[in-house]
């Protein structure tokens, strides 16, 4: 147990991310709000089963697949279609942009999907302003209550 621990404490210090419940069911949830299609390619410039833009991979350090170089141009759309690149990409993110957005004293997935819909820079706009927003609200429910 103790060895486990400190080899996870090793990891994230030596990748220097740390996201407080930033889960697998947290990144479950975030994937069924935008459908979680994995054989999504892009469309309109959004990318894999998570639709992430360029510049949101650009924000998250431009993660790549295993040897990949991040400077090919096909670099982010081949991170980004894949499941645990797209996790990568996400957790680069919320290392740099992830905070409780809607001030109810704890980081959480419910700020991880608000940042993931309004970016990074301001995330607090409730999401229940918008149609989309309420959408994406209804289906976080659904995989909360069915996880
Ligand atoms: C993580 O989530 C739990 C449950 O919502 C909460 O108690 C805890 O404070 C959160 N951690 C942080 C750093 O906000």
């Amino acid at each position: 147990m103790q060895i486990i621990s400190l080899f996870i404490t090793l990891i994230a210090i030596v990748n220097g991310v740390f996201i407080p419940n930033l889960s697998e069911k947290c990144f479950r949830c975030l994937c069924h709000v935008t459908g979680c299609d994995m054989a999504h390619a892009c469309t309109g410039g959004y990318c894999g089963p998570f639709y992430i833009s360029r510049l949101y991979w650009t924000d998250a350090g431009r993660p790549t697949l295993p040897t990949d170089d991040p400077d090919r141009i096909e670099a982010f759309e081949d991170c980004t279609r894949d499941y645990y690149c797209s996790l990568k990409t996400i957790e680069g993110y919320m290392a740099k942009y992830g905070k409780d957005c809607n001030n109810d004293g704890v980081t959480n997935c419910y700020d991880y999907m608000m940042i993931n819909y309004n970016g990074g820079v301001d995330c607090s706009p409730p999401l229940y302003l918008s149609p989309r927003g309420l959408e994406i609200l209804s289906k976080f429910e659904q995989c909360e209550l069915a996880n």
